[in-house]
């Protein structure tokens, strides 16, 4: 069994296009020799400029959301056909901040990731438990019921396109990080759901990260687990040096 590190950015609602290129600019050198593979989620208006930004480095470009039709009467939303047009490799889906106030649901994050592998790309798929839920003895369920209704459809083989990212809600943005313990729990709970799904090649060559207020101090202890396999990051990705400290832990 050898699974890679996946550290990839989630910069959310942050950088212009010529910001965008300046931080990728900053941080191509910082992590041109980075073991793992790294990826950033950049804005929709930025992604022409940031794979433009990226070529001859390691980094790929991931969109933080995508529509499940290939087209039509969506004011304001972007398809992953649109996505994979454009050379995305990448799409974030199911993140809290989508399902919170956007009014995601389990449903409709299964539609998108349906759509967002029959494009082309590769799903990086959230799920976690809010606050109440942990306090209530249901974070195992919570995350196991996600991850199943996300994936719904998907086929033993397209889980090579798969990357699940574990992100404790009451940890994002907050400054609150799981402890590793916590971190690695569900996340191996998410790895037998996976087995119960697909067997156990499968869940143990599927990428799980942990998301959360991952910064460059906590992130080699929770990265050590052995069922975290990579992290999303939001806040410390957008500081350079934190950012490649983040995945020069990843090794
Ligand atoms: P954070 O965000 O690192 O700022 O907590 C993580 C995420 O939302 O993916």
């Amino acid at each position: 069994m050898s699974r890679k590190y996946v550290i990839a950015g989630n910069w959310k609602m942050n950088k212009n296009p010529a910001e965008a290129v300046a931080l990728i600019n900053e941080l191509k050198p910082l992590v041109a020799d980075a073991a793992c593979d790294v990826v950033v989620a950049v804005p929709f208006v930025d992604l022409p400029a940031a794979l433009e930004a990226v070529k001859g480095s390691k980094i790929g470009v991931a969109a933080q959301n995508c529509h499940w039709e290939k087209s039509g009467a969506f004011t304001g939303e972007i398809s992953a056909e649109m996505l994979k047009s454009m050379g995305v490799g990448y799409v974030i889906i199911g993140h809290s901040e989508r399902r919170t106030y956007f009014g995601d649901t389990d449903v409709t994050v299964q539609k998108r990731v349906r759509a967002a592998l029959d494009a082309g790309l590769t799903v990086i798929l959230c799920v976690g438990e809010y606050l109440e839920q942990r306090e209530q003895g249901v974070t195992g369920e919570v995350c196991a019921m996600q991850t199943k209704i996300a994936l719904g459809g998907v086929s033993a083989d397209e889980m090579s396109r798969v990357i699940i990212a574990y992100e404790p809600v009451w940890a994002i943005g907050t400054g609150r990080t799981a402890t590793a313990r916590q971190a690695d729990e569900v996340c191996a709970l998410i790895r037998a759901t996976l087995a119960g799904l697909y067997g156990r090649s499968v869940a143990d060559s599927t990428v799980i990260q942990y998301g959360g207020s991952m910064n460059a101090a906590n992130a080699a202890e929770l990265l050590a687990q052995k069922d975290v396999d990579g992290g999303l990051i939001g806040g410390a990705s957008l500081k350079p040096a934190d950012f490649a400290a983040i995945v020069a832990a990843a090794k």
